[in-house]
Protein backbone atom coordinates (compact mmCIF):
# COMPACT_ATOMS: atom_id res chain seq x y z
CA UNK A 1 0.00 0.00 0.00
CA UNK A 2 0.82 3.75 -0.28
CA UNK A 3 2.76 5.29 2.37
CA UNK A 4 2.35 8.94 2.02
CA UNK A 5 4.95 11.54 4.25
CA UNK A 6 2.73 14.78 5.50
CA UNK A 7 5.71 17.78 6.45
CA UNK A 8 4.22 20.46 8.71
CA UNK A 9 6.30 23.29 7.84
CA UNK A 10 3.62 26.13 8.50
CA UNK A 11 4.93 27.51 11.86
CA UNK A 12 6.10 31.08 12.37
CA UNK A 13 8.94 30.03 14.65
CA UNK A 14 8.66 32.62 17.25
CA UNK A 15 10.69 30.66 19.79
CA UNK A 16 13.72 31.19 17.32
CA UNK A 17 13.73 34.98 16.63
CA UNK A 18 14.24 35.32 13.30
CA UNK A 19 13.22 37.42 10.74
CA UNK A 20 12.11 34.47 8.30
CA UNK A 21 10.50 31.17 9.24
CA UNK A 22 12.70 29.60 11.22
CA UNK A 23 12.77 25.86 8.42
CA UNK A 24 14.31 28.00 5.62
CA UNK A 25 16.98 29.18 7.77
CA UNK A 26 20.49 27.34 6.31
CA UNK A 27 21.81 25.06 8.17
CA UNK A 28 25.50 24.09 7.28
CA UNK A 29 24.51 25.93 3.84
CA UNK A 30 21.07 23.92 3.26
CA UNK A 31 17.60 25.01 4.27
CA UNK A 32 16.50 23.04 7.20
CA UNK A 33 13.15 21.93 5.05
CA UNK A 34 15.39 20.93 2.40
CA UNK A 35 17.27 18.68 4.59
CA UNK A 36 14.23 17.65 5.92
CA UNK A 37 12.23 16.57 2.63
CA UNK A 38 15.15 15.08 1.64
CA UNK A 39 15.17 12.81 4.89
CA UNK A 40 11.93 11.72 4.24
CA UNK A 41 12.49 11.01 0.10
CA UNK A 42 15.57 8.44 1.19
CA UNK A 43 13.64 6.68 2.49
CA UNK A 44 12.21 3.68 0.59
CA UNK A 45 9.24 2.92 1.94
CA UNK A 46 7.91 6.67 1.40
CA UNK A 47 6.09 7.00 -2.09
CA UNK A 48 5.33 10.52 -1.67
CA UNK A 49 5.76 13.48 0.10
CA UNK A 50 2.90 16.40 1.10
CA UNK A 51 4.58 19.82 2.32
CA UNK A 52 2.05 22.21 4.63
CA UNK A 53 3.66 25.44 4.56
CA UNK A 54 2.44 29.03 5.76
CA UNK A 55 -0.44 30.29 4.05
CA UNK A 56 1.53 32.68 0.65
CA UNK A 57 4.22 30.65 1.20
CA UNK A 58 3.65 28.10 -1.67
CA UNK A 59 5.14 29.63 -4.82
CA UNK A 60 8.43 30.46 -2.66
CA UNK A 61 8.14 27.31 -1.43
CA UNK A 62 8.36 25.70 -5.08
CA UNK A 63 10.51 28.03 -6.68
CA UNK A 64 13.33 28.68 -4.15
CA UNK A 65 13.04 24.76 -2.06
CA UNK A 66 11.71 22.32 -4.34
CA UNK A 67 12.68 23.48 -8.02
CA UNK A 68 16.51 22.50 -9.19
CA UNK A 69 16.64 20.22 -5.58
CA UNK A 70 15.76 17.12 -8.06
CA UNK A 71 13.32 16.08 -5.24
CA UNK A 72 10.84 13.01 -6.96
CA UNK A 73 8.45 12.47 -4.14
CA UNK A 74 6.75 15.90 -3.70
CA UNK A 75 3.25 15.02 -4.62
CA UNK A 76 1.68 18.53 -2.83
CA UNK A 77 2.50 21.81 -1.67
CA UNK A 78 -0.67 22.96 0.75
CA UNK A 79 -1.35 26.00 2.90
CA UNK A 80 -1.31 25.38 6.78
CA UNK A 81 -3.59 26.50 9.65
CA UNK A 82 -3.25 28.81 12.78
CA UNK A 83 -1.59 25.59 14.91
CA UNK A 84 0.44 22.19 14.02
CA UNK A 85 -2.60 20.46 14.01
CA UNK A 86 -4.96 22.22 11.67
CA UNK A 87 -1.97 22.19 9.53
CA UNK A 88 -1.45 18.15 9.46
CA UNK A 89 -5.24 18.06 9.10
CA UNK A 90 -4.72 20.64 6.02
CA UNK A 91 -1.90 17.91 4.80
CA UNK A 92 -4.31 14.45 5.61
CA UNK A 93 -6.87 16.31 3.53
CA UNK A 94 -4.71 16.02 0.69
CA UNK A 95 -4.36 12.58 0.64
CA UNK A 96 -5.12 9.77 -2.08
CA UNK A 97 -7.96 7.78 -0.71
CA UNK A 98 -5.75 4.97 -1.35
CA UNK A 99 -3.56 6.38 1.13
CA UNK A 100 -2.43 3.15 3.41
CA UNK A 101 0.19 4.86 6.26
CA UNK A 102 0.72 8.22 6.77
CA UNK A 103 4.46 9.55 8.21
CA UNK A 104 3.80 12.49 9.69
CA UNK A 105 7.64 14.91 10.26
CA UNK A 106 7.76 18.02 11.28
CA UNK A 107 9.51 20.19 8.85
CA UNK A 108 11.89 21.42 11.67
CA UNK A 109 13.44 18.06 12.42
CA UNK A 110 16.23 17.79 9.48
CA UNK A 111 18.48 15.14 11.33
CA UNK A 112 15.73 12.28 11.66
CA UNK A 113 17.73 9.24 9.63
CA UNK A 114 15.79 7.11 7.04
CA UNK A 115 16.22 3.66 9.45
CA UNK A 116 14.45 5.58 12.21
CA UNK A 117 11.78 5.94 9.97
CA UNK A 118 11.89 2.82 8.65
CA UNK A 119 11.64 1.08 11.95
CA UNK A 120 8.89 3.82 13.19
CA UNK A 121 7.12 2.58 9.60
CA UNK A 122 7.72 -1.12 10.47
CA UNK A 123 5.62 -0.80 14.01
CA UNK A 124 2.97 1.07 13.02
CA UNK A 125 2.42 -1.35 10.61
CA UNK A 126 1.89 -3.77 13.30
CA UNK A 127 -0.43 -1.79 15.67
CA UNK A 128 -2.08 1.07 14.08
CA UNK A 129 -0.33 4.04 15.44
CA UNK A 130 3.64 4.21 16.51
CA UNK A 131 6.60 7.06 17.04
CA UNK A 132 9.94 7.94 17.99
CA UNK A 133 10.81 9.01 21.05
CA UNK A 134 13.39 9.27 23.42
CA UNK A 135 13.99 9.24 27.17
CA UNK A 136 14.16 12.28 28.94
CA UNK A 137 17.53 13.42 30.62
CA UNK A 138 16.00 16.35 32.86
CA UNK A 139 14.10 15.32 35.79
CA UNK A 140 10.16 17.05 35.01
CA UNK A 141 8.26 18.82 37.18
CA UNK A 142 4.42 19.21 37.10
CA UNK A 143 3.75 22.87 38.10
CA UNK A 144 0.50 24.82 39.14
CA UNK A 145 -0.29 28.51 37.14
CA UNK A 146 2.09 30.13 39.48
CA UNK A 147 5.28 27.70 38.69
CA UNK A 148 4.75 26.04 42.09
CA UNK A 149 5.51 22.50 42.34
CA UNK A 150 2.47 20.02 41.80
CA UNK A 151 4.58 16.61 41.30
CA UNK A 152 7.76 14.97 40.13
CA UNK A 153 6.52 12.01 37.89
CA UNK A 154 9.41 9.22 37.89
CA UNK A 155 11.77 10.09 35.13
CA UNK A 156 11.96 6.29 34.58
CA UNK A 157 8.37 6.98 32.64
CA UNK A 158 8.95 9.55 30.68
CA UNK A 159 9.96 9.60 27.25
CA UNK A 160 10.12 12.88 24.99
CA UNK A 161 8.16 12.23 21.84
CA UNK A 162 9.67 13.09 17.92
CA UNK A 163 8.63 12.59 14.60
CA UNK A 164 8.06 10.62 12.85
CA UNK A 165 4.56 9.89 14.20
CA UNK A 166 3.23 6.80 11.61
CA UNK A 167 -0.43 5.89 11.36
CA UNK A 168 -2.53 4.08 9.57
CA UNK A 169 -4.58 6.38 7.34
CA UNK A 170 -8.02 5.62 8.39
CA UNK A 171 -7.13 6.08 12.44
CA UNK A 172 -5.24 9.19 11.94
CA UNK A 173 -8.40 10.61 9.68
CA UNK A 174 -10.83 9.78 12.20
CA UNK A 175 -8.73 11.49 15.41
CA UNK A 176 -7.94 14.64 13.91
CA UNK A 177 -11.42 14.38 12.73
CA UNK A 178 -12.97 13.68 16.61
CA UNK A 179 -10.72 16.57 17.62
CA UNK A 180 -12.01 19.10 15.63
CA UNK A 181 -15.39 18.21 16.77
CA UNK A 182 -14.55 18.10 20.15
CA UNK A 183 -12.65 21.08 19.80
CA UNK A 184 -9.39 19.49 21.23
CA UNK A 185 -5.51 20.63 20.47
CA UNK A 186 -3.13 18.45 20.78
CA UNK A 187 1.29 19.19 20.35
CA UNK A 188 1.22 16.15 18.69
CA UNK A 189 -0.23 13.28 16.72
CA UNK A 190 -0.15 10.60 18.91
CA UNK A 191 -2.61 12.23 21.48
CA UNK A 192 -5.37 12.73 19.10
CA UNK A 193 -5.12 9.03 18.62
CA UNK A 194 -4.74 8.16 22.37
CA UNK A 195 -8.03 9.98 23.13
CA UNK A 196 -9.54 7.41 20.39
CA UNK A 197 -8.37 5.02 23.35
CA UNK A 198 -6.39 3.43 20.22
CA UNK A 199 -2.61 2.02 21.41
CA UNK A 200 0.07 4.10 20.65
CA UNK A 201 3.85 2.13 20.44
CA UNK A 202 7.04 4.28 21.29
CA UNK A 203 10.04 3.76 19.08
CA UNK A 204 13.44 4.42 20.91
CA UNK A 205 15.21 6.66 18.71
CA UNK A 206 18.12 9.04 19.11
CA UNK A 207 18.81 12.69 20.64
CA UNK A 208 20.46 13.65 17.44
CA UNK A 209 16.84 13.81 15.66
CA UNK A 210 16.17 17.39 17.61
CA UNK A 211 13.16 19.89 16.64
CA UNK A 212 15.29 23.01 15.82
CA UNK A 213 13.08 25.34 18.06
CA UNK A 214 15.78 28.03 19.75
CA UNK A 215 18.89 29.63 18.38
CA UNK A 216 20.95 27.53 20.29
CA UNK A 217 19.43 24.05 18.71
CA UNK A 218 21.24 25.80 15.06
CA UNK A 219 24.24 25.48 16.99
CA UNK A 220 23.92 21.58 17.49
CA UNK A 221 22.61 20.76 14.94
CA UNK A 222 25.19 22.30 12.83
CA UNK A 223 27.67 20.70 14.65
CA UNK A 224 26.05 17.06 14.87
CA UNK A 225 26.29 17.41 11.01
CA UNK A 226 29.81 18.35 10.99
CA UNK A 227 30.57 14.71 12.80
CA UNK A 228 28.32 12.95 10.31
CA UNK A 229 30.37 14.33 7.74
CA UNK A 230 33.39 13.81 9.63
CA UNK A 231 32.44 9.72 10.12
CA UNK A 232 31.72 9.23 6.35
CA UNK A 233 35.06 10.59 5.51
N1 LIG B 1 3.79 23.96 12.44
C1 LIG B 1 2.86 24.03 11.40
N2 LIG B 1 1.79 24.89 11.51
C2 LIG B 1 1.63 25.66 12.59
C3 LIG B 1 2.56 25.58 13.67
C4 LIG B 1 3.65 24.70 13.56
O1 LIG B 1 3.00 23.34 10.40
N3 LIG B 1 0.60 26.50 12.64
C5 LIG B 1 4.98 23.09 12.28
C6 LIG B 1 6.28 23.87 12.38
O2 LIG B 1 6.59 24.48 11.14
C7 LIG B 1 7.28 22.83 12.82
C8 LIG B 1 6.42 21.81 13.57
O3 LIG B 1 5.05 22.14 13.30
O4 LIG B 1 7.93 22.18 11.76
C9 LIG B 1 6.72 21.84 15.06
O5 LIG B 1 6.31 23.10 15.60
P1 LIG B 1 7.25 24.13 16.36
O6 LIG B 1 8.61 23.58 16.56
O7 LIG B 1 6.47 24.64 17.52
O8 LIG B 1 7.43 25.30 15.25
P2 LIG B 1 6.81 26.76 15.28
O9 LIG B 1 5.39 26.69 15.72
O10 LIG B 1 7.11 27.35 13.95
O11 LIG B 1 7.72 27.48 16.37
P3 LIG B 1 7.22 28.34 17.65
O12 LIG B 1 6.29 27.44 18.42
O13 LIG B 1 8.49 28.67 18.38
O14 LIG B 1 6.53 29.55 17.10
MG1 LIG C 1 4.87 26.01 17.68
Amino acid sequence: GNVIAVIPAAGVGSRMRANINKQYLLLEGTPIITRTIKALESCPEISNVVLVVGPGEEEFCRSRILEGNGFTKVMAVVPGGDHRQSSVYNGLCALPQDTEMVVIHDGARPLVQPGEISRVVQAAGEIGAAALAVPVKDTIKVVDEQGKVVSTPPRERLWAVQTPQVFRYELIMQAHRMARAAGVLATDDCALVEALGHPVKLVAGSYENLKITTPEDLVLAAALLRRRYNRCE
